[in-house]
């Protein structure tokens, strides 16, 4: 872990000795800020995951209002997670799920816990809203020690084995799981775009 920089009394816990964030969901003027936690995190690589993040606010079988989700410290966005709408199609139905994408935390407080708090959060959000399942194309080093599996054995084929590193393709299941609820990912366009994925 990265040293813990110092942003003042007031954000340290004083057990913790480390930044205290405040974590809620995304206000209306929160917009262009959350936009700029995103372009600061990923850095380079940070167009194409902005471009990704506007595509989704303006995809409405997307974007569900209250699962953007803000993390902040002395009031100032540091971090920043989305959760939208994607889709199971289980031998059943068509099933609602959600996508875990982008989750950015701002350079200058990464290494502090502050993402392992939004993916906590999003999950705990997630669980109270009776959602099945969260899934996510990330490092399973990160998520594997924050509640999500390789999504592959446990009956979510790849949605792209040529683009997807083996074991990055990744799945929460919640309580409101249940077994039939497996099968191909179907994404909403702009995550697809992103990451070239089946989309509706
Ligand atoms: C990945 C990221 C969200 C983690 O947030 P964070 O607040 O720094 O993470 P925490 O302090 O809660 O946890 C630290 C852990 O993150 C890991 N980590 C930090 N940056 C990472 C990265 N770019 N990729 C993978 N793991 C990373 C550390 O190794 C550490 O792992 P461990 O505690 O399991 O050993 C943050 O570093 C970030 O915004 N990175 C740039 C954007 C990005 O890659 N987002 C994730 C896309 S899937």
């Amino acid at each position: 872990m990265t040293p813990i920089r110092d942003p003042g009394p007031s954000a340290q816990h004083p057990a913790l000795g480390r930044p205290v964030v405040a974590i809620d969901v995304e206000r209306a003027d929160d917009v262009d800020a959350v936009r700029d936690v995103v372009a600061r995190a990923f850095g380079p690589d940070a167009d194409e995951v902005v471009e990704m993040l506007d595509g989704l606010r303006a995809t409405a079988e997307a974007w569900i209002p209250g699962l953007s989700f803000v993390a902040r410290l002395d009031d100032q966005p540091v971090g920043h997670v989305l959760l939208t709408r994607c889709w199971i199609e289980t031998s059943r139905r068509r099933v609602d799920a959600l996508m875990l994408t982008p989750l950015s935390v701002v350079p200058e407080h990464q290494g502090q816990g502050i993402g392992t708090a939004l993916v906590a959060h999003a999950l705990a959000v997630a669980t109270a809203g009776g959602w099945p399942l969260v899934v996510l194309e990330g490092s399973p080093h990160f998520y594997g020690r924050r509640g999500f599996a390789a999504a592959e054995p446990l009956g979510f084929p790849s949605p792209s084995p040529e683009h997807i590193p083996a074991g990055a393709y990744q799945v929460a299941l919640l309580p409101d799981h249940e077994p039939w609820m497996t099968g191909t990912l179907v994404s909403s366009p702009p995550v697809a775009a992103l990451n070239d994925l089946p989309r509706f």
